[in-house]
């Protein structure tokens, strides 16, 4: 039997080299643009400058023409272009954001920026995608927006949940932070709502540190999100708009520097995404045969684009539970992380009830609860069941890929080790 690294053998993976998109296209486009002097030219006024300088505005355009958007607006981060879509559709103090609970803070924090209240849909046991059915039951009078994320790469069950969005009169943002170029049939995610937003954070396929895009349809939307990026008060009047609901401006705005970084990026996004993609796909065909793991799922007529390598682990299967079998695979060298975030609802914010100010502030406009239990299925998977590897953490060339697997199947071998190990830790206690 291999010695396992947990208990003194060698490790499986000697060295895993980081994921690194950039190259020296980038590193020329940022020195034209340090040549220029002019490192950011928006300017909080409207005028020639309002929409930002020719990088800025040669991102959006090839943004646009690459996902077949109508408008693409660039942002200074996903957060950013987050709060901004919650702001453009008129989300007003009181009204109900329909969110999961299984993703980056930033997608449950957006709609309390404007006094909204995050009502929390459970996620689907398959795709950790938010679960129709549950956005269903949670739809109320006060329901305002959806707001999906096509998570670790997966999209959501956009299509339908844009046709049940527009049947009861409210709007799908996507929040496809960590999905670019995957697809729901024909249709890039990010495309399919009334707003997309995409990240340009450094953890992404493609990157400029930080950064985000927001990809809508609507001209009357691209507007909003425009005002709201660069100081919308000092706008709406010369620009003759009426309603100004939620046009109280940010600086949501993107450097020159990072727009022709994030272009370079863009230009060779399939290459990386296809990456990406190859990489998870051979870690799902070394999981053949490998009971009580269950490899990432993807619908029909989906491409998922694997940020993160998602799998299920079943401890009644395998025999041991999914922490052990996590810190071995660990000592091997192989940085598996257990579960995704902790369920959102449960983070102080919505146990206290304290967002804006002290008291109570927008939660007191509504009877949403946040109790333990509130998504099950969310918490049975962060509990027990989800384990993955960051595709987009690491390059995994054919030899460190290798070792993974080799390290994954190691310690599955041993897993009848591991379980007399757990027997006698439990048994001393
Ligand atoms: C699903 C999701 N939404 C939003 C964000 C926020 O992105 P950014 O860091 O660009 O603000 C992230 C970042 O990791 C994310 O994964």
């Amino acid at each position: 039997m291999a010695n396992l690294a947990i208990n003194g053998g060698n490790k499986a993976v000697s060295h895993l080299t980081p994921y690194s998109s950039l190259g020296k296209e980038e590193a020329r486009a940022v020195a034209e643009v340090m040549e220029t002097g002019c490192l950011s030219r928006f300017l909080g006024a409207w005028g020639d400058d309002f929409l930002g300088g020719d990088k800025v505005l040669e991102l959006e355009s090839l943004w646009s023409s690459k996902f077949n958007c109508k408008y693409s607006v660039s942002v200074n981060s996903a957060t950013s272009g987050l709060y901004a879509a919650i702001g453009a559709v008129g989300v007003e103090p009181g009204d109900e954001v329909i969110v999961p609970p299984y993703t980056m803070s930033a997608t449950a924090m957006a709609p309390l920026v404007y006094g909204g209240i995050p009502v929390f849909a459970d996620i689907e046991a398959d795709t950790f995608c938010i679960d129709i059915k549950s956005v269903e039951a949670k739809i109320s009078k006060k329901t305002r927006a959806i707001i999906a994320v096509n998570l670790f790469g997966h999209p959501a069950r956009l299509q339908e949940l844009k046709a049940l969005a527009e049947r009861h009169g409210i709007f799908l943002i996507e929040d496809n932070a960590q999905a670019p170029l995957a697809k729901e049939g024909a249709h890039y995610s990010g495309t399919i709502g009334h707003i997309g937003v995409f990240s340009l954070n450094y953890h992404k396929h493609i990157h400029a540190g930080e950064g985000g895009v927001c990809v809508t349809d609507d001209s009357k939307l691209a507007a909003r999100l425009q005002m709201i990026r660069n100081h919308a008060e000092n706008a709406v009047e010369p620009a003759q708009v009426e309603d100004l609901s939620n046009l109280v401006g940010f600086n949501y705005r993107l450097t020159e520097l990072g727009a022709a970084i994030a272009t370079e990026q863009l230009k060779k996004a399939e290459t990386l995404v296809q990456g990406r993609q190859e990489i998870a796909e051979k870690l799902t065909a070394a999981m053949a045969g490998l009971n009580g793991l269950t490899p990432p799922a993807v619908r029909d007529n989906c491409r998922h684009v694997y940020y993160t390598w998602s799998m299920k682990y079943d401890e009644a299967v395998v025999g041991v539970p999914r922490k052990v079998f996590c810190e071995a695979l660990k000592a091997e060298g192989v940085p598996v992380f257990e579960g995704y975030v902790r369920p959102l609802y449960l983070l102080p914010i919505f146990q206290k009830r304290i967002a804006l100010g002290a008291g109570g502030f927008p939660f007191n406009l509504s009877n949403t609860t946040y109790e333990k239990g509130l998504c099950p299925v969310t918490e049975r998977m962060h509990e027990k069941e989800l384990m993955g590897l960051g595709v987009c953490s690491y390059l995994l060339p054919e030899n460190e890929l290798k070792q993974v697997i080799d390290a994954l199947h190691k310690v599955y071998d041993a897993r009848k080790e591991l379980q007399s190990q757990t027997r006698q830790t439990a048994a001393a206690k």
